[in-house]
């Protein structure tokens, strides 16, 4: 019997989940992508070249890895194609890239009424990335959804169309300044989609379930997004509209739980948060400023810049329970070279309580940080390879953080390139 990792984001995402997939695929056969949509920005970067993903697998670069984008996905055609084009005029081969049938698809409606929606929201805008995500996700468990299979049957994909439109027209209406886009256009615009991904299109669930059982290979399940993100467990509701945890990962790819044996947490060496929403240690300040300079801290999808702010320790140790994992590996430490001290909250204050943990009975909007202070260096560690080579108070800081989460930090990263990586079992 075969068995899959999953590998998921630990923060608020952009933790650097597609640089460590790449890493990680070439022991790999599968690379699947169980949740979430074009919302995801994963960059890859290696030989001087980068790439950034919106949708499709980081194992794409292996090209003995079959890379599947699974049921639990939201697939915007148009987005699919841009994607597939643009890797097939870099040279990388998409022949073994597959779309889940019961994968859902993103609707031009659905990027229309994210849109409107979250500016009537006002204040309370959750600051989506306008890709249409929480909408599509509402009309799948409304069971009003169109899936990918459907585009291997024209004829009842445009009934399909035809009836979703009159109920979206009205829905629409709702909002100033929204308009949909002439039906003839959109069934038009579908016929075009069904002829570029029907050959992509394949039962992804099974495929892997058969790999396990019969074939004895080996599944990489790519996480999108950060728990504390997650539609159940994050910072409700300043979250995406999926599940973005270790448990997700079985319901969006198909597979029993019992199919997993490691599952990564991947956390930045401080924290980062695009869109709105609670975050304790954030920094408005100078420091934030050099993290956001240092760390590049601009959204891969939107562009826009990342709040930034210090390690969470209560935050890190709750997502690596509720994922369960057997390792965390921590990504970006060379972006704090030069920053001394370095802090880490051990801890959060609200009115006179020190809170170890992070609870919902203890809204994040009212904690304080309690923080620890650590030395910093000043000695370059960009792209550093071994744990020797590390500055001993980069290496405290990694012991220390280790101590405190109480889970092992099982490599580092010290740069967005492949090769820059520490093992550290
Ligand atoms: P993802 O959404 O989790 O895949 O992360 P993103 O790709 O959105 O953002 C992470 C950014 O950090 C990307 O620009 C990566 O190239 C970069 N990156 C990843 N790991 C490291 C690292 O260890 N050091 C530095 N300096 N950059 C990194
Ligand atoms: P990766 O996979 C960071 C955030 C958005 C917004 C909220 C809801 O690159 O780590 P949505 O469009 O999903 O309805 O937006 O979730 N968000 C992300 N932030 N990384 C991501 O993905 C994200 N995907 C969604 O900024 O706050
Ligand atoms: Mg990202």
């Amino acid at each position: 019997m075969g068995k899959a990792t999953v590998a998921v984001g630990l923060q608020f995402g952009d933790e650097g989940k597609g640089k460590i997939i790449d890493c990680l695929s070439e022991e790999y056969d599968y690379v699947a992508r169980f949740y979430g949509g074009a919302n995801a920005g994963h960059t890859v970067s290696f030989d001087g070249k980068t790439f950034k993903l919106n949708l499709i697998p980081s194992g794409i670069f292996n090209p003995k890895a079959y890379n599947f984008l699974c049921s639990g996905m939201v697939i915007d055609p148009e987005k699919f194609t841009d994607e597939i084009i643009d890797l097939q005029k870099k040279n990388i081969s998409i022949e073994r890239l597959r779309i889940s049938a019961r994968a859902h698809i993103i609707m031009p409606w659905h990027k229309i009424i994210d849109a409107a929606k979250d500016a009537a929201l006002g204040k309370q805008a959750i600051g989506t990335t306008g890709r249409g995500i929480g909408p599509c996700y509402a009309d799948k468990a409304s069971r009003i959804g169109i899936r990918v299979g459907e585009l291997l049957d024209v004829k009842r994909l445009t009934e399909h169309i035809e009836w979703c439109y009159k109920l979206k027209e009205k829905e629409i209406s709702l909002f100033e300044n929204a308009k949909l886009p002439p039906l003839a256009q959109i069934i038009d615009d579908f016929k075009k989609h069904a002829c570029n991904l029907s050959s992509f299109i394949a039962d992804t669930e099974e495929k892997l379930r058969r790999a396990l059982k019969n074939d004895n290979k080996k599944i990489l399940l790519e996480g999108a997004q950060g728990a504390m993100i997650d539609i159940d467990n994050g910072t409700y509701p300043f979250v995406t509209s999926s599940s973005a945890t270790s448990a997700g990962a079985c319901v969006g790819a198909g597979l029993p739980p019992t199919a997993i044996d490691e599952i990564y947490g991947i956390a930045k060496a401080y924290i980062t948060r695009v869109g709105n929403g609670p975050f304790v240690t954030e920094l408005n300040d100078e420091i934030g400023e050099t993290l956001r300079k240092n760390g590049n801290e601009f959204g891969t999808t939107t562009g826009r810049p990342r709040r930034c702010g210090w390690f969470d320790v209560p935050l890190a140790r709750y997502t690596a329970e509720l994922n369960g994992v057997t390792g965390i590996i921590l990504t970006k430490l060379d972006v704090l070279t030069g920053i001394s001290p370095i802090k880490v909250a051990t801890a959060y204050r609200r009115e006179r309580m020190i809170l170890p943990v992070l609870s919902p009975m203890h809204p994040l909007e009212e904690c304080r940080p309690f923080y620890e202070e650590f030395e910093g260096w000043k000695e370059p560690i960009a792209n550093v390879d071994s744990w020797d080579k590390l500055p001993p108070q980069a290496q405290r800081y990694v012991e220390e953080l280790e101590k405190l989460i109480g889970f092992p930090i099982i490599a580092v990263a010290t740069g967005p390139d492949r090769k820059a990586i520490i093992e550290r079992r």
